[in-house]
């Protein structure tokens, strides 16, 4: 969960997250390592005082500064598209969860025992409990098993909204008519908090996403007990 002043990205709860903060610092070097650059020629630019009376073309460096770009930028788009099918790739899910986007709530399903299926609505302000994250805590939770791939189908019911945790590298649109696939594998214990990120209304904010991840024996005591 993102806490005060935490302006970056959330320490990652999943494999793909952590991939994906990795690949974010290397274009961050990148962009950092280019901006130094141009920030440098042209600040020798300003303050130059030659003039070459007689340059009208330069065939050499016209060719090196075209190409050379293009080299660089290839080195955040392979890394990029590698990670793109990365995340798309299915690795044989042991628990497949159905979540539904509706104004303003999430509802839940889970298809694989006995059709479990829950609402999960956002905790008002004055019926949160001392410990409770505010417009962040919802009273049904999403209760998964820790160290197993889970396979996520999203859809809505109404308008467009989105399925977001940062913390695990998720964000798939919940569309009306369609069913989006996505996939994760949470490697620690814990609570991951998520909101809706698709505009989607005027409760948009107030449908936050909460995930358990427990061991797998706990998880298979609460859907035996659902
Ligand atoms: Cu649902 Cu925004």
């Amino acid at each position: 969960m993102s806490t005060w002043a935490n302006l970056g990205l959330q320490d990652s709860a999943s494999p793909l997250m952590e991939q994906l903060i990795f690949f974010h610092d290397h274009a961050l070097l990148i962009l950092v390592m280019i901006t130094v650059l141009v920030g440098y020629l042209m600040f020798m630019l300003f303050f130059n005082n030659y003039v070459n009376r007689f340059l009208l073309h330069g065939q050499l460096i016209e060719m090196i500064w075209t190409i050379l770009p293009a080299i660089i930028l290839l080195f955040i788009a392979f890394p990029s598209l590698r990670l793109l099918y990365l995340l798309d790739e299915i690795n044989e899910p042991s628990v497949t969860l159905k979540s539904i986007g509706h104004q303003w709530y999430w509802s839940y399903e889970y298809s694989d025992f006995n059709n479990i299926e829950f609402d999960s609505y956002m905790i008002p302000t004055n019926e949160l409990s001392t410990d409770g994250f505010r417009l962040l805590d919802v009273d049904n939770r999403i209760v998964l098993p820790m160290n197993s791939q889970i396979r996520i189908l999203v859809t809505a019911a109404d308008v467009i909204h989105s399925w977001t945790i940062p913390a695990l590298g998720v964000k798939v649109d919940g569309t009306p008519g369609r069913l989006n696939q996505t996939n994760f594998f949470m490697n620690r214990p814990g609570l991951f908090y998520g909101q809706c990120s698709e505009i989607c209304g005027a409760n948009h904010s107030f449908m936050p996403i909460v995930i358990e991840s427990v061991p797998i024996n706990y998880f298979i005591k609460w859907i035996s007990n659902n």
